[in-house]
């Protein structure tokens, strides 16, 4: 499946003007400011991302915004890592919803970066598909997200591998999160800019994440059998526990260390442990942010039964 040719899609892409994405920019600052009020039409609740579906009344693209920042050569640089890990990605067999990185104009002296995507049907997306399927460890979405996972994955290029990840369109299966750029160094150290990804953490606990917290987590998106626990544990969260045992049976196929279930639920229990303090950590974020009368720039989604 995954041999197919790439769609005509990756040719066809046209990304929203920027009087689309200015408006979109100022919408989402009147959304931070009352995050109370459904002023956008919210795809997901990222780590670091908002993901939003644009225009709200008839969507036709996916955009997802990044905290903004005050140097726009940063921006620049973090746009172009985008960009050079979505080739290598490619290069690797990896099929990228076609994404463009716009940097956009946001609070006085403030600029965003937005990654722009074509809308794709929610039924088509992972979560929605295993949920329409029967388990079974043949399953050819499962396996060609498997395939990929295990021939792309590699000191250098690693990828967010998590069923919500990936569409199925026009029988390709794409990757659509690409926000992240994983690569390392012929050192073997993280290539990304750190610093996007620990904003929405209180400033004093910043260095500290980017020195010692950031860097191991990076480790599991280049190794493909980290790679694939985190799949197969994140099935839990999915409320997918039937498709636990299929997705074990079709990535320990592919494996010489082979993954058992218990290994399976206990990274899940701790990765949801992680989180949790992740979670709980933001929202003391947001209430300092908001006692100094600043505007937190994430939503944080409402607790959720890990
Ligand atoms: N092109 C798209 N079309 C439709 N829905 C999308 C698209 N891109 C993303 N989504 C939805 O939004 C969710 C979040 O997007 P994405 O995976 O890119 O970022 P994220 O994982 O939330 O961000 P972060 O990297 O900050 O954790 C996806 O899991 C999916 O449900
Ligand atoms: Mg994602």
């Amino acid at each position: 499946m995954n041999d197919l040719p790439l769609a005509p899609m990756t040719d066809a892409y046209t990304p929203p003007d920027d009087e689309m994405l200015r408006l979109l920019e100022a919408s989402i600052m009147a959304q931070l400011a009352r995050p109370d009020q459904q002023e956008l039409k919210l795809l997901g609740y990222g780590e670091v991302t908002i993901a939003i579906a644009v225009p709200a009344a008839a969507p036709r693209w996916a955009c997802k915004r990044m905290p903004p920042l005050s140097h726009v050569a940063q921006l620049r640089a973090y746009a172009n890592h985008i960009d050079t890990y979505v080739a290598e990605l490619g290069l690797a067999g990896v099929h990228v919803l076609p994404t463009r990185c716009h940097i956009v104009p946001s609070y006085p002296g403030r600029y965003v970066l937005i990654l722009s995507q074509p809308i794709i049907e929610s039924n088509q997306l992972g979560p929605a598909i295993l949920h329409g399927r029967q388990p079974d460890p043949a399953d050819p979405f499962l396996n060609a997200i498997f395939d990929t996972v295990c021939a792309s994955a590699s000191p250098r290029i690693g990828l967010d591998a998590q069923l919500a990840n990936w569409a199925l369109v026009d029988d390709n299966i794409w990757q659509i999160d690409v926000s992240t750029p994983f690569t390392c160094d012929a050192q073997g150290q993280p290539e990304l800019d750190t610093s996007l990804v620990v904003q929405p953490f209180p400033a004093f606990l910043r260095p500290a994440l980017r020195r010692w917290i950031v860097p191991p987590l990076l480790k599991r998106y280049h190794v493909p059998r980290l790679a694939l626990l985190d799949f197969v544990g994140n099935l839990f969260k999915e409320r997918l526990d039937q498709w636990v045992e299929p997705a074990l049976e079709a990535a320990n196929s592919r494996l010489s260390d082979g993954i058992s279930l218990s290994e399976a639920r206990a990274y899940y229990d701790e990765d949801a442990r992680l989180w949790e303090v992740i979670y709980r950590v933001k929202k003391a974020s947001r209430f300092m942010t908001n006692m100094i009368g600043g505007t937190y720039q994430f939503l944080l989604p409402p607790p959720t039964d890990r």
